[in-house]
């Protein structure tokens, strides 16, 4: 048994969750209920990152004290992980006294690579993030992401001085100790690694009051980022705490957009800390409306709530985990969503449980005891953070069973009193089922219990549909 940790990104509480939210939250709750299924200890965190000038200004132009803006949002972000069945064993709201407090004795572990400059440039609110002349030419000016104009900068800051850890990144990222997942990504991190200056760590109180303190300095408050990345350790009660039996990380899920700070940043502060680097680093790709990312700063955004009451957790999590490519951007439309619900998860799987059962239930068929294994081609898969095709893997053999049936039609087997023959179909058949439950069981959980209460002794059709058609 092994211990891992997982990770996912904490959202800004700048508004309520959206359907790109989702993402991380389905992919590493897959992952974490794997590595259960493989017998591993497995912690994993979420929470909320609820500092910054975007929430600042959120709360103040809704005339709302900060404080209750982002509580009231931390709540909304916990009541969507639950409803997403997030078995989350670890939360963290960076508002948290521990939290702040831990982060404050970080920031004075990294002091050695610390200083105090001028800095003088372009900033994006919605990315949280210092842009670099080079940037700010390519975009012309205006955040791609954000479709936003840069805010112009002059102020004194703290910077991290990262070139005291370039070299010591790169060679982590090409030796394979931190991966980077898909693989292309590498590539396009080395370049920005290659480009990238110090990082700025810090804003002046008077441009920013709302995070953390910086330690010693009453003028300055925490850069957003090193406040919001050090959560993935001041959840585990660093540094007071001894977090070698979960840290390093096992798999930290990030969206392609915020890859960046977990692959420069991230890394930086940890071999700062004298700490080791994640194992893994998952990026996936952007929830799409119309071609565009959804996001709160761009205004169109999808309510995941209402997408997951329409069908129920099983539906909205083999959506977002099958039809969304795990690493590509795809669009959300509610049509294809309706299509995969009513042509695959009720003809597919709904049917074929119905059919198998009462067939079962039909010739008083009962089950041997069998060890189930996972096919070595799902495993792999898993192992590769390849959800997506490992869930089309698992989808070719529920096509599968269902072409079988057709072919070995048990029932004219009955008919012909072949009680052997049909034993044998149906046991083949059963397992079959049984052996595809245990490989949904990550992805579609309440599901899987529901099939796998069914498939045992005495096996019973189950009353209503298991995805009623719409
Ligand atoms: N607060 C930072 C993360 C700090 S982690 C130390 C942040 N917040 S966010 O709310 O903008 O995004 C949270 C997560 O949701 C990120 O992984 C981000 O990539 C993901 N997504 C936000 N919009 C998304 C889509 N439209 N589609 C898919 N994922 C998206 O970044």
């Amino acid at each position: 048994m092994k211990n891992i940790y997982i990770t996912t990104a904490i959202p800004y509480v700048n508004g309520a969750p959206h359907l790109g939210h989702a993402m991380d939250y389905c992919l590493a709750d897959t992952c974490a209920r794997y590595q259960k299924m493989l017998g591993n200890n497995v912690r994993l965190q979420a929470g909320t990152d609820e500092h910054g000038g975007k929430i600042y200004q959120k709360a103040k132009d809704l005339d709302v004290p900060v404080e209750e803006y982002v509580k009231e949002n931390a709540e909304r972000f916990q009541d969507f992980i639950r409803q997403l069945g997030v078995e989350y064993t670890d939360y963290v709201r960076t508002t948290d006294s521990d939290h702040e407090r831990r982060c404050q004795e970080i920031w004075n572990k990294l002091k050695d690579h610390i200083y105090l400059e001028k800095y003088e440039g372009w900033y994006c609110a919605g990315c949280e993030r210092f842009v670099t002349d080079k940037e700010y030419e390519e975009n012309h000016g205006i955040c791609p992401d954000h479709q936003k104009s840069y805010e112009h900068l002059e102020e004194e800051n703290y910077y991290l001085r990262l070139s005291d850890f370039k070299d010591e990144i790169v060679r982590a990222i090409e030796s394979g100790e931190m991966e980077i997942a898909p693989y292309y990504r590498r590539r396009e991190i080395l370049k920005l690694i290659a480009d990238s200056p110090d990082v700025s760590i810090s804003r002046p109180r008077e441009q920013l009051t709302w995070g953390v303190p910086v330690p010693g300095d009453e003028s300055q408050v925490m850069y957003v980022w090193i406040d919001a990345l050090s959560n993935y350790i001041t959840v585990l009660g660093y540094p007071e705490k001894d977090i070698a039996d979960f840290w390093p990380a096992y798999a930290q899920f990030v969206g392609k957009d915020i890859l960046r700070f977990h692959a420069i940043i991230w890394p930086a502060m940890l071999m700062g800390l004298g700490l080791p680097l994640p194992r893994h680093l998952i990026s996936h790709g952007m929830v799409l409306a119309d071609g565009q990312k959804m996001s709160k700063s761009i205004g169109n955004v999808v309510d995941p709530v209402e997408v997951l009451n329409r069908h129920g957790l099983d539906a909205f999590r083999y959506y977002f985990l099958r039809h969304v490519d795990t690493f590509a951007d795809a669009d959300y439309t509610a049509e294809k969503f309706e299509d995969a619900y009513n042509n695959e998860l009720a003809n597919d799987l709904g049917n074929l449980v119905q059919r198998l059962a009462t067939l079962a239930k039909k010739n008083n068929f009962e089950m041997d005891e069998v060890e189930l294994e996972l096919p070595a081609e799902y495993k792999q898969l898993m192992d590769s953070f390849e959800f997506s095709k490992a869930f089309d893997y698992v989808w070719d053999k529920v096509q599968n069973i269902n072409r079988r049936i057709d072919e070995e039609k048990p029932w004219s087997l009955a008919k012909n009193g072949e009680s052997e023959k049909l034993k044998k179909c149906l046991t083949g058949l059963t397992n079959e089922l049984l052996t595809v439950n245990m490989m949904l069981a990550p992805f579609l959980p309440t599901a899987s219990e529901k099939i796998k209460a069914i498939f045992t002794n005495p096996i019973e059709p189950p009353e209503q549909p298991l995805f009623p058609k719409s």
